[in-house]
């Protein structure tokens, strides 16, 4: 038994250990921005340094701990780690956490799929969806508002990502007001209602295509209409009627079998006195 507690321990120390020693590996080592790039199946940004250290220079730069973090549980990271701060508003954490920087307008760079990395527009309540960050969007790699409208011609932003040799998902992404509208050929088009044919997810307003039809996305909750609930209340309140009305049934024979015993009892013993 105290074997077993022995063990635990020590397993337990050791696990904390291999926690610590894989998030501080690479600081303090050597490294070179030159090398930083994005992984050609994942789009993860990657660097000569861990996931909580970024490199500080280009040529015989060093893994320094990142400044900053753009994730509120930022990956790489363990429960015993001090987390860097995440940034204040108007600025952002780029990929590689070295600081805080300022967010980019119309037409600057920004690093892929890093729609917070843009400034809002002046009246951004307009046209922020689910698929922006405040109405800003970054498509292949450049700033933009996603409120291109009807007609006018639009930019998509077409990413594969492959996880292994078979699973790959394709994510296309525009800048035409969403939900209602989506990125076409060349302009934005009016996105299609559930139930409507589709060939890509992007084309229907609930941005879910499945064997070629329009559908609500898997995460929608269910909703009970009026008449399921109609439904449900008879069933249940027939339920409860038809249990009482057969327990009061099966009560009256169960007296009426003993009230004739009962009257066969009593005319046998009066046959007698008679
Ligand atoms: C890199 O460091 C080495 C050795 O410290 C030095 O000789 C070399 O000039 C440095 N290179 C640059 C580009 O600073
Ligand atoms: C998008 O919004 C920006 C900022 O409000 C505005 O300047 C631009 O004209 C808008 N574009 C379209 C197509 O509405
Ligand atoms: C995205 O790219 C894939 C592969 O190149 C292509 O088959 C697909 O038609 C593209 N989708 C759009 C909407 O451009």
């Amino acid at each position: 038994m105290t074997m077993i507690f022995g063990l635990a321990v020590l397993t337990f120390f050791a696990s904390i250990a291999v926690y610590v020693s894989a998030s501080t590996i690479q600081a303090g080592a050597s490294c070179s921005t030159t090398r930083d790039h994005l992984d050609p199946n994942t789009h993860k940004f990657v660097s000569d340094c861990s996931d909580t250290a970024y490199c500080s220079g280009s040529s015989n730069g060093t893994c320094v701990p990142r400044k900053c973090r753009r994730d509120i549980f930022p990956f790489g990271y363990s429960f015993l780690d001090e987390i860097p701060p995440l940034c204040p508003a108007g600025t952002f954490c780029p990929d590689e956490g070295d600081g805080c920087r300022a967010q980019g307008t119309v037409g600057d760079a920004c690093q892929m799929n890093r729609d917070e990395q843009c400034a809002r527009a002046a009246n951004w309540q307009d046209f922020a969806g689910d698929g922006n960050s405040y109405g800003s969007i970054c498509l292949n790699s450049a700033c933009m508002f996603a409120n291109a409208t009807l007609g006018s011609p639009c930019v998509i932003d077409n990413t594969t990502y492959r996880f292994d040799d078979t699973s790959t998902l394709t994510v296309v992404r525009d800048n035409c007001r969403s939900p209602q509208y989506y990125c076409g050929q060349k302009d934005c088009e009016q996105s299609k209602a559930v139930g409507s044919s589709c060939s890509i997810d992007q084309e229907c307003e609930q941005r879910n295509c499945v064997s070629g039809t329009c559908s609500e996305p898997p995460e929608t909750p269910l909703r009970v209409t009026t008449a399921q609930y109609v439904i449900t209340a008879t069933c249940i309140i027939g339920a409860m009627v038809s249990i009482g009305s057969l327990m009061t049934l099966i009560h009256k024979r169960h007296r009426l079998k003993r009230y004739r015993e009962l009257r066969d009892y009593y005319q046998e013993q009066l046959r007698y006195v008679m």
